[in-house]
């Protein structure tokens, strides 16, 4: 049996946090219909919370990416394993991540959009690890920040688990 996660953000606190940034967007996209691009799997409870929040008209889409490297240091290299539906050009894009860590996996996933010659690219992440960046990434949209914290929860998982928990989570042990 793994230990039981603890809690660093309930549910309340995620409603109130995923409204606020849903208010952010709205303000900033009356003008437009933005696609919302999720980057699976870890963002599909956030993705789902956040457009029913939104008074503005979005489109949605998902790209799932898979970051090659040993154990758990990414290297840089990013492939992408189901990639866009919806053509990019001239869009307005707000990419929605659960978790930016390092920042690798999003700064070549977000530089390969800007080729595509979209309207413009936004970031939106429900968490900020910011201790471990290593790369420059703006994120424009900030849910929570954490320190260097594992979480899992409310979409997001480890090794799989946990990402049926309604509260972001910490854990201290991996599990199996
Ligand atoms: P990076 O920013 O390229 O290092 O990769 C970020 C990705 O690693 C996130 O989108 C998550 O999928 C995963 N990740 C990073 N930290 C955590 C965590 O604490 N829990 C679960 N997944 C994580
Ligand atoms: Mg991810």
């Amino acid at each position: 049996m793994s230990e039981q996660p603890e809690i660093l953000f309930t549910s309340e606190e995620i409603r109130e946090t995923v409204a606020r940034i849903a208010r952010e967007i709205s303000d900033d996209y009356r003008e437009s219909r933005p696609l919302l691009v999720g980057i699976l799997q870890g963002s599909f409870v956030f993705m789902a919370d956040l457009i029913r929040q939104l008074d503005i008209p979005v489109e949605i889409d998902f790209v799932r990416l898979s970051s090659y490297g040993s154990g758990m240091e990414s290297s840089g290299e990013v492939e992408v394993i189901h990639g866009l539906e919806q053509a990019i050009t001239g869009r307005n894009i707000v990419i929605v991540e659960d978790i930016v860590d390092t920042g690798i996996t999003l700064k070549r996933f977000m530089d390969d959009l800007r080729e595509r010659n979209p309207a413009s690219v936004r970031l939106c992440a429900l968490i900020d690890k910011t201790a471990r960046r290593e790369v420059d990434v703006k994120i424009d949209y900030t849910g929570f920040q954490v320190h260097d914290e594992f979480v899992v929860g409310y979409g997001i998982d480890c090794n799989e688990q946990f990402r049926n928990l309604p509260d972001i989570c910490h854990v201290k042990e991996i599990p199996e």
